[in-house]
């Protein structure tokens, strides 16, 4: 990202109306020459403990403490990085940011990335275009739409379809000035041993991966056959996307989360997309890895509470209790949505009344202890002292770690109870 020189930001801050700006965001009230106030939009709060200061453009709130300038202000409402705060805001006030000086090779460095983003940009134009009109993406529309997405839904994620023919991006990104190697680095086409190069994604529906800003970095792609080889295939690591450090709709969710103040953590494209059209607009999606510490700070960066809404069969449990460490290691609150076995979202949106049973499974998100100590007692063998034994000794440790408190108590009822304690 591009340095901005200091003058920008000053002259950022006197061309902002900051009443203007909060207002979007909380009613105020005048209380004073230099003070309004309202309901703080960082908490919930019945009677205003948030203020702003109109002429020295600061807020702060007695609740919980949240406090700062206009810039900050930007970055905790919208979710977003100091750099982009400033040219949010900079658009806003309709000013020019001045780039700083800085040493050529980074000028190069930046352009080149500008043309890798481009390139990866019309090609995800191009692939939302052949899906909705190619007759070769007939089956694929056919497909996604009997699957309960809508296509309101799925142009908003711009899911797209990747022709089948073995050059059709590498043509037309030629005739547009590309070169193969600017392609073969944004991950588009690909080698043959032979030394020709072809496609990377073909006859298949695309999913474009996006940074945080919602720039094209990679592709996610859904074969539509079972003879095509692996079910999803991604863009390959290169210099512009890396898997491991992105979470699936960061962009789109970013708003919501920031709202919510918290995040739904989904595995899949498709359930990320059917979150969204239920109304779950915080969702975010895994891509399919185990979660990696990368990607636990980026939730952190979107909201304070995490939702695992992931699927719980066997393998499933083990990823969520690493999951967990991570997720609660970087200081994040955790909740379980309690999916049924087997369903994920996509299943369960694309069912009767799909919408709203999933907003209800939303709503009963619990405490992972909780979800721990209820999935354990579901599944005890309670007719024997062993099995018990058993159940005692999953149940045990997560209860321990809990501090003192209701929580901590009810569950060491339920536990005796139903281990006839
Ligand atoms: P799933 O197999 O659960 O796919 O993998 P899905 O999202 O439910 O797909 P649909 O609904 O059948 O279309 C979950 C995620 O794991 C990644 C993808 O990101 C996928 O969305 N994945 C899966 C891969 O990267 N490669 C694969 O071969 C399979
Ligand atoms: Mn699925």
């Amino acid at each position: 990202m591009a340095r901005y020189a200091e003058d920008s930001k000053e002259r950022i801050r006197a061309a902002i109306d900051f009443v203007e700006l909060v207002g979007a965001r909380t009613e105020l009230k005048r209380a004073g020459v230099q003070r309004l106030t309202g309901l703080c939009p960082f908490h919930e709060e019945r009677s205003p403990s948030f203020g702003i200061d109109p002429v020295e453009k600061l807020y702060h709130c007695f609740g919980c403490g949240a406090g700062g300038d206009v810039f900050k202000f930007v970055m905790e409402t919208e979710g977003v990085d100091f750099p982009t705060s400033l040219e949010l805001l900079a658009e806003r006030a309709g000013i020019e940011l001045v780039v700083q000086e800085e040493d050529p090779r980074a000028t190069e460095r930046r352009a080149r990335r500008q043309r890798l983003l481009a390139l990866l940009e019309r090609t995800a134009g191009y692939y939302v275009r052949v899906l909705w009109e190619a007759p070769e993406a007939a089956g694929a529309r056919e497909y996604l739409l009997g699957r309960g997405l809508l296509e309101a839904s799925l142009r908003e994620f711009r899911v797209g379809y990747a022709p089948s023919g073995w050059d059709k991006v590498l043509l037309g990104s030629r005739r547009a000035g590309y070169s193969e190697e600017e392609l073969r680095a944004a991950g588009l086409i690909q080698r043959s041993e032979k030394g020709s190069h072809y496609d990377a994604f073909r006859g298949r529906i695309t999913f474009p991966l996006c940074d945080r800003r919602g720039n094209v970095l990679g592709f996610g792609a859904r074969a539509m056959r079972d003879n095509q080889g692996p079910k999803y295939v991604n863009s390959r690591e290169s210099e512009v996307f890396s898997k491991g450090k992105q979470v699936y709709a960061y962009d789109l969710a970013r708003a919501a989360a920031s709202r919510a103040g918290s995040v739904v953590l989904a595995e899949g494209y498709t359930d990320v997309i059917s979150l969204r059209q239920a109304g779950v607009e915080n969702a975010v999606g895994l891509m399919g890895t185990a979660l990696t510490e990368a990607q636990a700070q980026e939730l952190k960066g979107l909201a304070r509470t995490v939702v695992l809404c992931l699927d719980a069969d066997a393998a499933g449990q083990q990823a969520m209790v690493k999951a967990a460490g991570l997720i609660t290691g970087v200081g994040c609150e955790l909740r379980v949505v309690p999916l049924p076995a087997g369903a994920d979202p996509a299943d369960i949106v694309a069912g009767e009344d799909g919408a709203e049973a999933m907003r209800g499974l939303i709503d009963r998100a619990m405490p992972f202890a909780r979800f721990q100590v209820e999935r354990a007692l579901d599944r005890a063998q309670v007719a024997t002292a062993e099995g018990r034994d058993r159940t005692l000794d999953e149940v045990a440790p997560v209860i321990e770690a809990l501090p003192p408190s209701v929580l901590r108590e009810e569950l060491v009822q339920i536990t005796a109870g139903r281990l006839g304690l």
